[in-house]
């Protein structure tokens, strides 16, 4: 009845502190990883955002035991769980409900997921999630968008990934953990969420060795137990208030974070021309000159994230000087720059690249096309003289907890304003 929109009048600069919450691309993955665990998981430090309550319902549609403990904890219980089809409409709205398939794969030696959702980057295929599952010996068949997968009794295998997959990564480890002997993944991706997976999984009982390195082992035990674990801080909303506090030329200590998961994102910022201060858990990010002109390209981890590209796009827009970004993990990452050219970027774009002039970005009504490119549109509402007005907010309320108020305390002039649709406008009438 109400579109949710924000409201940025830009131009102030951030001060004081942030408190980050955690991972979300842990969290998807972990909580579809509890199905393969016969106990109480107890998850601590889950971050408050929609992709979360996402895979939470599907697990408790598909007979998981959910007790929300507190607002950062959960405990899940699918001791219980019998075999089921995940339920369709869920799955198909989020992109890491294709963790499904691992996992039950795992548990059950058989699954039945639609294929997932998720931002719309260009092609997002799903090749070798199949070929590992496969070289584990399921098959897998993908038919009107549902993936069945189905194996007598999966066993281990050497896995070579022909593409780095974040993805593939965490699902052949998942199918993996129980299935019986030595697998080994080559070729893994090495995300901070990968070895958090797998911190996850051997806290729960599995043996899985080597994940953030070249080479992942995982021995495969009979039963996974219940116990506690904690996610860790989410990467990429510590990378977005990093950039968002050197774009407004402000002075913010994040707390919470592991600031070697951010290395890629400190240099990049202090090649812009920020000051960036490490300390155990947190870290001070600070700026007051202009912005220098750097070039910018995405890699799997340790490289600069492709998930803080766009929120790194906003502040060269108003850098000093011509900036490239080389988009070499997404075919199609650029769908934020028609919005960003709305705010008066000046960016023109050519295949993966995008050649950004510094220019000065002043308040229009734009759109959240994506997660990222919702975030991006924050920072640049932030920088823009006037009011920005971001349409479409329900992609960032997937992956970042509480912007607008963690915004708020940084002392950004920002609200969450509620635009009647037509139906209810033509009901007042
Ligand atoms: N790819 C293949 N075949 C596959 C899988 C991937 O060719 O079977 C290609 C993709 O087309 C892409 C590259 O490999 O070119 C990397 O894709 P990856 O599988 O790593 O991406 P993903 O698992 O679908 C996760 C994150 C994304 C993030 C990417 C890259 C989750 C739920 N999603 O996606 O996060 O962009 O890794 O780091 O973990 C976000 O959080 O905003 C987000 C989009």
């Amino acid at each position: 009845m109400f579109l949710e929109r924000i409201v940025i009048n830009g131009g102030k600069s951030l001060r004081g502190e942030v408190e980050i919450s955690g991972a979300k691309n842990a969290a998807v993955a972990i909580i579809p990883a509890t199905i393969l665990v016969e106990g109480i998981c107890r998850i601590e430090n889950i971050p408050n955002i929609k992709d979360v309550d996402l895979i939470v319902e599907i697990l408790y549609k598909m007979g998981a035991i959910v007790r929300n403990i507190d607002k950062t904890t959960l405990e899940i219980d699918c001791s219980k769980m019998r075999f089921a089809a995940a339920p369709s409409d869920l799955c198909r709205k989020m992109r890491a409900s294709y963790y499904l398939v691992g996992a039950l794969l795992g548990r059950f030696s058989q699954a039945q997921v639609d294929m997932p959702g998720g931002c719309d980057f260009g092609v997002r295929p799903i090749d070798q999630h199949v070929k590992g599952f496969e070289a584990l010996g399921a098959n897998i068949i993908i038919e009107h968008g549902i993936i069945y997968a189905k194996a007598n009794e999966l066993k281990a295998n050497n896995v070579y990934l022909d593409q780095v997959s974040v993805g593939a990564t965490i699902n052949v480890m998942l199918a993996a953990v129980r299935a019986k002997g030595h697998t080994i993944i080559e070729n893994p991706a090495k995300e901070p969420h990968i070895v958090d997976v797998a911190n996850f999984l051997n806290s729960m009982g599995a043996d899985v060795k080597g994940a953030g390195t070249d080479l992942i082992k995982i021995d495969g035990v009979e039963r996974l137990h219940g116990g506690t674990y904690t996610i860790i801080p989410d990467q990429i909303e510590a990378g977005t208030y990093m950039v968002a506090a050197a774009a407004t030329k402000g002075e913010v200590l994040i707390k919470n974070v592991i600031p070697k998961h951010l290395e890629s994102i400190s240099a990049k910022l202090m090649e812009i021309g920020a000051d960036v201060i490490e300390f155990d858990d947190s870290i001070l990010v600070k700026c007051s000159g202009e912005f220098n002109k750097v070039n910018v390209k995405t890699l799997p981890y340790p490289g600069f994230p492709t998930d803080m590209h766009p929120q790194i796009a906003a502040l060269l827009s108003v850098a000093n000087g011509t900036s490239i970004i080389n988009e070499s993990i997404w075919d199609n990452r650029f769908r934020y720059v028609d919005e960003l050219k709305r705010l008066g970027a000046n960016i023109q774009v050519d295949g993966k690249i995008a050649v950004i002039e510094g220019s000065h970005l002043s308040g229009a009504t734009v759109k959240a096309c994506d997660l990222r490119a919702g975030a991006a549109m924050v920072i640049a509402g932030l920088i823009a003289k006037g009011t920005t007005i971001i349409e479409d907010i329900d992609h960032i309320e997937r992956g970042y907890e509480d912007i607008t108020n963690k915004l708020k305390s940084l002392g950004a002039d920002i609200c969450l304003s509620y635009k009647p649709t037509k139906l209810v406008k033509e009901k007042i009438v």
